[in-house]
């Protein structure tokens, strides 16, 4: 499973990436206008802390084809490996989701609100597949098409992954992930909300202050 960050903090990035097995990082244009950088910037900081061998994603902007194939190259020449083009589902997105992979580019398909535009966008040649978890379930139950979607793609061989975006909550990362999701892209204050079990830290907090008590020291080593 693919553990993606979705941030344009690159500190963020550096931090998780230094804790947890981090396969790389998502931005989207919603993200990048937020963070208060330009998009050079958000990339120049991002492949600053990402090592060559971590995926990095940046989307496509313009919404006609000429203008998302234009984009598609544009963000694919960041880097000479690992740099993917996300593609809005949009007919105009499908169409240019078949010419940048007619090119050999990376592609994550994306903006995506059904199970049936995914599996499209498969057909097409997409490498990942992103359904917008939390936002589906405004139309219905988001994690259950993800579900489908993931039965779909293995009863007909279909390669793409399938890289589930926009979690509210961990519980709904921990549902995808117990159907098999090849990957999920989750906010860094998510992830943290993963990793942070406060039992924890009261579990920890009693060992040392035992230990503190017996031995005056709050290490294993004198
Ligand atoms: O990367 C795109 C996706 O994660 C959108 O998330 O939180 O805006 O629904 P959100």
């Amino acid at each position: 499973m693919e553990l993606i960050l979705d941030t344009a903090d690159a500190a963020a990035v550096k931090e998780l990436n230094e804790t947890l097995a981090i396969t790389g990082v998502t931005t989207n244009p919603t993200i990048i206008t937020k963070s208060g950088k330009t998009p050079e910037q958000v990339a120049d900081q991002m492949l600053e802390v990402l090592s060559d061998d971590q995926l990095f994603f940046m989307q496509a902007v313009a919404e006609d084809y000429e203008g998302i194939v234009r984009d598609a190259r544009t963000i694919c020449a960041l880097r000479p490996k690992n740099m993917y083009v996300k593609i809005p589902v949009t007919p105009a997105g499908l169409k240019a989701i078949k010419t940048c992979k007619a090119e050999g580019l990376g592609v994550l398909a994306t903006a995506i609100y059904s199970a049936d535009e995914a599996f499209l966008a498969a057909m097409n040649g997409a490498d990942y597949l992103a359904p917008y978890v939390n936002r589906m379930c405004n139309y219905g139950d988001g994690v259950a098409q993800v579900k489908d979607l993931l039965q779909m793609l293995a009863v007909n061989g279909l390669p793409a992954k399938v890289v589930a975006a926009s979690f509210k909550n961990g519980n709904q990362v921990h549902e995808l992930i117990k159907a098999g999701i090849q990957a999920v892209t989750v906010p860094p204050e998510v992830v943290w909300g993963m990793v942070k079990h406060p039992g924890t830290q009261i579990a920890v907090t009693e060992f040392t202050e035992a230990w503190q008590a017996a031995f005056g020291r709050t290490t294993f080593a004198a």
